[in-house]
């Protein structure tokens, strides 16, 4: 093996920082797939599939994007979501995906989607995971990106129509590596989903939940105590939680934290007021992630420049955020070891 050379954040000038969050590889761990549709290419599938929008253009479909908490995005994702039909629509969803994620140098993506989503309109199950997955095989071989798929439960429907998901989802288990849970937090804690979470960890599915997004820390605590999830989605409300805050450090509990999406459903009132400085100051293993893209104003790289503009967070941040994503990420050992490799050069070459 090459031996690689120590990270050298201190050594960074302040100047060089936006083109070391651009340059440096990153792993992305909290992306709604359905949730990168940008609203050109909604109108696209709309044509394409003879679907009725309610907005009478692009413009006005963005302008709709003005929202005041989870819910009110919520209803909207949804609606976006149904132009969604072929085999081929999946495809393209995530293919434009993965083509923006190599252009922000993330060079490992683990993909959410919500089955259900489609399901529940009379898409089958096939045409939903085949798009999906030929989209990451074909971007291992094409664009360098590896990307694989994570399966996430809606929060608001039943235990048992999770079961019946996943059933339904069991021929393809070679194509997903693990679960989460997403949709509406207040009022759906983690432990409404205990039995099937049992039964994916048994069937050596990887586990990750929202909590703490919108939700209490009481929810974090029975993701990880009940769910016994592997990583948070979001987990931002942690902070209100001093005893909570020592464990995730303790226990390095990767937090997927995003950014934009917290600023534009209003968790926080502005960037700057963003805690993700303090919880990494307080040893929390956070992640930057952009959840749903097309809907909160940017990419992987964006989410990076915007926070660090507004928090003063400096290359040492930087660093500590993109190794956070290599160690949370679900790949084997010598991956990880080659991406933290890849990242302490680019921190070499900037110093
Ligand atoms: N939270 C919960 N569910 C979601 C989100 C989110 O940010 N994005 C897409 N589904
Ligand atoms: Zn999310």
């Amino acid at each position: 093996m090459t031996p690689t050379l120590p990270p050298t954040p201190a050594l960074i000038p302040a100047d060089r920082l936006p083109a070391l969050l651009c340059a440096m590889p990153k792993a992305e761990l909290h992306i709604h797939i359905e949730g990168s549709l940008e609203p050109e290419l909604i109108f696209q599938l709309a044509q394409r599939n003879g679907v009725a929008l309610p907005y009478a253009s692009v413009e006005a479909l963005r302008a709709a994007y003005a929202f005041t908490n989870l819910q009110s995005f919520l209803d909207i994702y949804y609606a976006g979501a149904s132009v969604l039909l072929k085999e081929q629509d999946f495809f393209d969803m995530a293919w434009a995906y993965l083509l923006r994620a190599q252009a922000d140098n993330v060079v490992h993506a683990e993909l959410f989607f919500d089955p259900q989503t489609h399901t529940a309109r009379g898409v089958p199950m096939e045409t939903v995971i085949g798009g999906l997955h030929r989209a990451c095989t074909q971007a291992r071989a094409e664009l360098g990106v590896d990307a694989s798929l994570i399966l996430c439960f809606l929060r608001h429907l039943s235990e048992q129509d999770a079961f019946e998901t996943l059933e339904q989802a069991l021929p393809w288990r070679d194509r997903f590596i693990g679960v989460g849970l997403d949709s509406s937090e207040l009022g759906h804690p983690p432990e409404k989903f205990a039995r099937v979470f049992a039964h994916c960890r048994g069937l050596g599915l990887r586990v990750v939940a929202h909590a703490g997004e919108e939700g209490p820390p009481a929810y974090i605590w029975s993701a990880l105590d009940v769910l016994k999830v592997e990583r948070i989605d979001h987990g931002v409300q942690s902070a209100q939680d001093p005893v909570l805050m020592q464990r995730l450090a303790r226990e390095r509990v990767t937090l997927t934290v995003c950014p934009l999406s917290n600023l534009k459903l209003c968790v926080f009132p502005d960037l700057a007021q963003h805690n993700i400085r303090q919880l990494l100051d307080a040893g929390l293993a956070a992640t930057i992630n952009s959840d749903d893209p097309a809907y909160f104003g940017g990419y992987m790289n964006t989410n990076f420049l915007e926070t660090f503009a507004a928090t003063g967070m400096n290359a040492g941040h930087a660093y500590q955020l993109a190794r956070n994503s290599f160690e949370g990420s679900f790949i084997d050992a010598a991956a990880r070891q080659r991406y933290i490799a890849q990242l302490d050069d680019t921190f070499a070459s900037f110093a």
